[in-house]
């Protein structure tokens, strides 16, 4: 009998633009993984709307995820690439675990916390559940390993608790997943305050690099980029702006943080600096102009979008199926 491959699944959300942070942290590493693996990455539109979206650019965003997880080298024969709200399962597994997913655990969640800090009582229920809905997404395919940023690791440990508890509770059913988090790209810093994630919900545009900013505006906010007056190139928690330059540079040529300081040993920051926007800009210049061309052929991507759904339909169902037979649902 052939081996079963092993499964991947991820997904990122159309809440904003993507930033360089996903890029380097999810999906770059994805493109490496997908000859070894059985990979199911997925657009989490349903995750977006646990805060508010225009609908319009939920919808534009959502098609252009798809475009750049194909322009980034991911190969819709090879992969299963869908749109999360085109699979019930998601939703139903998701309740089916929130009934054994306790407050408590939900409460502890620090992404939770920090979202819902300014949000006095208008906090959804939905924000709240998040985490639940990532358990079912993952747990619906049997994964074995989830790629993702740093800032995603409480969420898979809640994922594996709450699997493991519905295998205690009824039957083994599902395979409890591994985190597969890369070392130097695990979490790009903001550009402007490394003390902080990259991301696309910061005020400062100068502290991200968008994945679809033009190349002279990754330049310019390279070239800002906050750094120190020590005036060298070295890898260290005390040089957390250089540091965070280096992650950047050490994700996009594959090379050792040690080999870059050692390359740059004697020289200053400018050099440095040019050559870390030049390296994105080459990173992503191919990927834009894929991303465009893509996103103006909306029957090829409905065409991906379309078998992507039919095959993850497929897997997630026959796991929906055992879970509620497990739990004591008539079958229908
Ligand atoms: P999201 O949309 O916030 O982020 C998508 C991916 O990008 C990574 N990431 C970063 N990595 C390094 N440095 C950064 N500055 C940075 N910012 C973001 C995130 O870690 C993530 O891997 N809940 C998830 C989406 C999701 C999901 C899933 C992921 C839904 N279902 C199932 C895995 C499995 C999220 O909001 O990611």
């Amino acid at each position: 009998m052939e081996e079963r491959k092993k499964v991947i699944f991820s997904g990122i959300k159309p809440s904003g633009e993507l930033t360089l942070g996903n890029y380097l942290g999810a999906i770059k590493n994805w493109v490496k993984l997908q000859d070894e693996y059985d990979c199911y990455f997925c657009v989490a539109d349903l995750h977006a709307i646990t805060v508010r979206q225009e609908p319009k650019d939920l919808r534009r965003r959502t098609l252009e995820i798809l475009s750049i997880y194909i322009a980034a080298g991911i190969e819709p024969k090879k992969n299963t690439m869908f749109i999360q709200s085109h699979v019930p399962a998601h939703c139903e597994a998701s309740w089916l675990l929130t009934c054994s997913t306790y407050m408590g655990e939900l409460s502890r969640m620090t992404q939770y916390k920090d979202k819902s800090k300014n949000m006095g009582d208008s906090i959804s229920a939905g924000l709240f559940n998040y985490p639940v809905l990532m358990a079912a997404d993952i747990l619906l395919y049997n994964t074995d390993l989830v790629p993702v940023g740093k800032d995603q690791k409480q969420h898979l440990e809640l994922a594996r608790d709450i699997g493991e508890r519905f295998n205690n509770l009824y039957s083994p059913t599902f395979t409890i997943p591994d985190g597969y988090i890369s070392t130097s790209a695990a979490k790009i810093m903001d550009l402007q305050d490394p003390s902080k994630k990259m991301s696309k919900s910061e005020e400062n545009p100068n502290g991200y690099i968008l994945i679809m900013d033009p190349p002279e505006v990754i330049r310019k906010k390279v070239s800002r980029a906050v750094t120190d007056s020590i005036g060298e190139v070295n890898y260290t928690d005390d040089q957390p702006g250089v540091k965070n330059l280096i992650n950047i540079l050490s994700a996009i040529k594959s090379l050792s943080p040690e080999e870059i300081v050692e390359f740059y040993k004697g020289k200053g920051y400018a050099d440095f600096k040019r050559d870390v926007a030049e390296a994105i800009v080459s990173e992503l210049e191919p990927v834009q102009k894929k991303v465009t061309e893509l996103l103006t052929n909306k029957d090829y991507l409905e065409s991906i979008y379309k078998a992507g759904a039919e095959k993850a339909n497929y897997v997630s169902m026959k796991t929906l199926r055992k879970m509620q037979k497990k739990i004591g649902l008539i079958q229908r």
